[in-house]
């Protein structure tokens, strides 16, 4: 097709009405990053938009009821196509025409009536076509898969197909898959399908021709029957007396493998197919979903040969009159043949020892899927006397066993016995010991409510199943042991590798894991693939990173977890915690190098905190600022305090001035209680109770009138804040004398009185209400830089020294009184 009609047909797409049906399309549909688009089942009633560039899409399960020409036509990359399940009626003839590249066709259970040869020109890459299942009685007036040179599997037919013609396959070269559906078949030209070949496999239904019409279903027979090509016939009701005659055509053209299908049997029929097969070198016969009506009454076929049977397998068989069916003996004369036998769910539930001792070829023997106990076992196995002594596999598994014990006393002279299947039983326990044929190499053992395991297992063993039980632990010595399946259990930890050193499969999916390391692995020296999803992973780093090499396909090597690979699919490894992670791929987890060296972080952060509230406690040390900030909230408290004194202070005042009417400004009495108050170092006590106090107080003349003293030892309140005292006594004394010395520098209490000393002068009073009195000769470089009120006060100040003579003492303390009485 030419790209201008293709645009055209492009367009006229674009322009139809139901665009809003389409649009709805492109959401109904999941397409993946591999072109896939999945549209099952979204109730479409058209061919929905979907992204140009799909290359399978599967529109099965919907409603569209017509294809039309154009809806088609933009995925010209198709290469499977699935309309199967819907309701179609009208296929448009060009709809398929742009899909050269279409491999794979489903027009399955739909509503074609009608076929059309249009479909399928052009589809030269068309391998798969499947038409079955659609009410069309033929396959049209012409060949309809003429130019179809690749097909290889093609599927036809359907309830209602009654006509087969013999240029209906022409054109079909060789065929990997042949099914036809012809229930209902009524006339057949033959030779109609005698045209591909070879032919792979070949399934036919052909229900109404083996009942009513066998010369037909005989024709049909005839032409794809090939002694290579194995041969399945399905919906057979073989009642009749003449029903079993179509099998002799297969028996005439050596047919070697036939499976019967969805078939009814009576006694009547199956001695019939026994002998229209006389003979024949039938070596594959199968049953499976089986009706038998008879008894078993099968002897009187006993003449026929069918020495070429090697394997027989049935399947689901359902016996109708099961108390009434007698055994297999009857069909003794067969059993010596096969050497492989499967009777899979056939509610069998006893093979009788004189039956099971004509299975004188058996290798492989399953009965899974039956109803043996204990008991019946060792009748089937006639009680462990080495009947079927050929046997290499017995497959018991899904049956009612209880003991291991008993299952291993059975086997144990089957000294071919490699493979034994218990599976799916009841055994719940395991005996302290137990005896095994030494050629054992496999067991399964798997969901068999298995608590513990013991030194029961026998230790030759190179396979062991011993997935979906209860175990904790695996605690046994099996040296040969290479693959060891524990998926489905509650381990806690990796079995110990000591004990199973030539392991190189290991199966621990849906346990209860934690972690794993490099090293764990490593210990398995042999260990090539290892499958440990769905555990509860605790996401360490290590583990993470770990597990991102290892799953990201590097080689041991790289991983360092010796030779092992992860095999099984590495979305189902999820951390389980931390909790922050949980549910995430433990693949896909990024951990920040804060979250894998948390503890080293946290330490560290701790330390350099520690260090910093160190460095800044040195550094308010060094800085004095805690002593700063001490003075400034007492500097503020005082403020505080002072302002609200004042206030009371003149409020008592003004109450006085109205009750006597008396105003004396001069009058400094009423303002003062003490002449002056003495701060001074609790060090200096001595000389301000040895020297001050008894000259000031005590020593009065005509001259020298009395002084009284504030001392905080004697004069403050009991009881009181100190700052409050402080200050209350400042205010009530008219001086202040600061004794300095080496230890008032040192005394908080002084520099504080300092301080507040200043409040005063800032609040309006006289600056020379302090008075600095020196008990030692001191620099302005002995005090130390913080206090610099006080190196102010000392530089801009006279002060007083104490003379140490003391000839000069009576000078400092008229110079003391002169300063307290305000002159300079
Ligand atoms: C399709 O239709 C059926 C019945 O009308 C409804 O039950 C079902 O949910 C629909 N499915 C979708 C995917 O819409
Ligand atoms: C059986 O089928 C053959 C072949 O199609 C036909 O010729 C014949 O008439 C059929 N017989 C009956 C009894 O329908
Ligand atoms: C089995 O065969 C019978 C006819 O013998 C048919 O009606 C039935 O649909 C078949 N069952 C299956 C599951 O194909
Ligand atoms: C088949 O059965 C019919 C009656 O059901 C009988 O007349 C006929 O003889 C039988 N044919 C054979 C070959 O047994
Ligand atoms: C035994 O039968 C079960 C069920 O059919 C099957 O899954 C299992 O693989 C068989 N075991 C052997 C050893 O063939
Ligand atoms: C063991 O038996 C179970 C159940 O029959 C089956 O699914 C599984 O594949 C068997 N194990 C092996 C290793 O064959």
């Amino acid at each position: 097709m030419s790209l201008p009609v293709l645009l055209l047909l492009l367009l006229c797409g674009g322009q139809r009405s139901d665009g809003g049906v389409r649009a709805e399309g492109v959401a109904a549909c999941r397409c993946d990053a591999g072109h896939v688009c999945d549209c099952t089942s979204r109730n479409l009633t058209h061919v929905p938009w979907i992204p140009l560039l799909v290359e399978a899409l599967d529109l099965s399960h919907n409603r569209i009821a017509a294809v039309t020409a154009f809806d088609l036509v933009p995925y010209v990359r198709l290469t499977a196509l699935s309309l199967r399940g819907n309701r179609l009626r009208s296929v448009a003839g060009r709809a398929f025409r742009s899909l050269g590249r279409l491999e794979r066709l489903d027009l399955s259970a739909n509503q074609l009536a009608s076929l059309n040869a249009d479909w399928f020109t052009g589809l030269l890459s068309l391998t798969h076509l499947n038409l079955l299942d659609n009410p069309y009685r033929s396959l049209g007036p012409w060949p309809l898969f003429q130019g179809l040179l690749s097909l290889r599997s093609l599927q036809l037919g359907g309830p209602s197909l009654e006509k087969l013609q013999s240029h209906d396959l022409s054109g079909v070269g060789r065929l990997d898959v042949l099914e036809l559906h012809a229930n209902h078949l009524r006339s057949y030209d033959p030779g109609s399908l005698s045209g591909p070949w070879p032919l792979g496999t070949v399934t036919l239904s052909l229900w109404e021709p083996f009942l009513t019409n066998q010369t037909l279903a005989e024709a049909v027979l005839d032409d794809v029957s090939y002694p290579e090509t194995p041969l399945t016939l399905c919906d057979l009701q073989m009642y009749g007396n003449a029903s079993a005659r179509p099998f002799a055509v297969v028996a005439r053209r050596r047919v070697r493998s036939l499976m019967l299908k969805n078939t009814s049997l009576s006694d009547q029929t199956v001695v019939d197919f026994l002998e229209v097969t006389d003979g024949a070198p039938l070596n594959i016969l199968a049953f499976q979903d089986v009706i038998f009506v008879g008894e078993g009454h099968v002897e009187r076929a006993r003449k026929t040969r069918h020495d070429g049977l090697d394997t027989f397998y049935l399947r689901n068989m359902q016996i109708v009159n099961l108390y009434r069916f007698s055994s297999l003996l009857g069909l003794g004369f067969l059993l010596r043949y096969p050497r492989q036998v499967t009777v899979i769910g056939a509610q069998a539930f006893v093979l009788p020892c004189l039956t099971s001792s004509l299975f004188t070829n058996l290798q492989y023997f399953d009965l899974s899927n039956n109803l043996l106990t204990d008991l019946t076992l060792a009748e089937t196995l006639c009680h462990g006397d080495g009947t079927l002594r050929n046997l290499r596999v017995l497959n018991v598994s899904s049956n009612a066993i209880k003991s291991l014990d008993l299952a291993g006393r059975l086997v144990t002279r089957l000294d071919r016995l490699t493979h034994l299947d218990l599976s799916g039983n009841v055994l719940a326990s395991m005996p302290g010991s137990c005896s095994w044929p030494a050629s054992l190499r496999f067991l399964n053992i798997s969901s068999a409510l298995l608590r513990m395991v013991t030194p029961c297992l026998p230790s030759t063993l190179e396979v062991l199943d011993l997935s979906h039980n209860d175990l904790r632990s695996l605690d046994v010595v099996l040296p040969r042991l290479k693959q060891l399946l524990l998926s489905g259990n509650k381990l806690l930890t990796l079995p110990p590798s000591w004990k199973t050193p030539s392991l190189e499969l290991l199966v621990v999916s849906n346990n209860a894991l934690s972690i794993f390391s490099p090293d764990d692995l490593q210990t398995f020296g042999r260990l090539r693939e290892l499958q440990a999803g769905g555990n509860n992973f605790l996401c360490s780093c290590s583990f993470v990173a770990f597990m991102a090499t290892a799953l990201s396909g590097a080689t041991a090597e790289g991983t360092g977890a010796g030779g092992a690979r992860f095999t099984d699919d590495h979305d189902s490894y999820v951390c389980d915690s931390p909790l922050w992670v949980r549910g995430e791929k433990v693949g896909g987890v990024k951990f920040s190098l804060i979250d894998c060296h948390r503890l080293a972080f946290v330490a560290s952060l701790c330390g350099v905190s520690l260090l910093a509230v160190l460095l800044l406690a040195v550094l308010l040390r060094r800085l004095h600022v805690l002593w700063y900030l001490r003075m400034m909230w007492a500097w503020l408290a005082a403020n505080r305090s002072a302002k609200r004194r004042r206030r009371r202070h003149d409020r008592k005042r003004l109450l006085g001035n109205n009750d006597i009417g008396n105003d004396d400004p001069g009058n400094d009495s009423l303002r003062f209680d003490y002449d002056a108050f003495v701060s001074y170092s609790e060090q200096d006590a001595g000389w301000v109770e040895d020297f001050l106090v008894p000259e000031l107080e005590e020593n009065s003349s005509s001259q020298n009138a009395p002084q009284s003293l504030c001392l905080h030892k004697r004069d403050f309140l009991p009881g009181k804040w100190i700052v409050d005292n402080i200050l209350i006594a400042m205010e009530n004394s008219r001086r202040t004398i600061f004794v300095l010395s080496s230890n008032f520098v040192k005394s908080d209490w002084c520099r504080y009185e300092l301080e507040f000393s200043h409040l005063r002068m800032f609040q309006g009073d006289q600056d020379e209400a302090a008075i600095l009195v020196l008990l030692e000769p001191l620099g302005e470089e002995d005090v130390p830089r913080r206090f610099c009120r006080l190196r102010k006060m000392m530089s801009s100040r006279t002060f007083l020294l104490w003379p140490q003579d003391e000839q000069c003492r009576d000078e400092f303390w008229n110079s003391l009184r002169a300063a307290l009485n305000g002159d300079d």
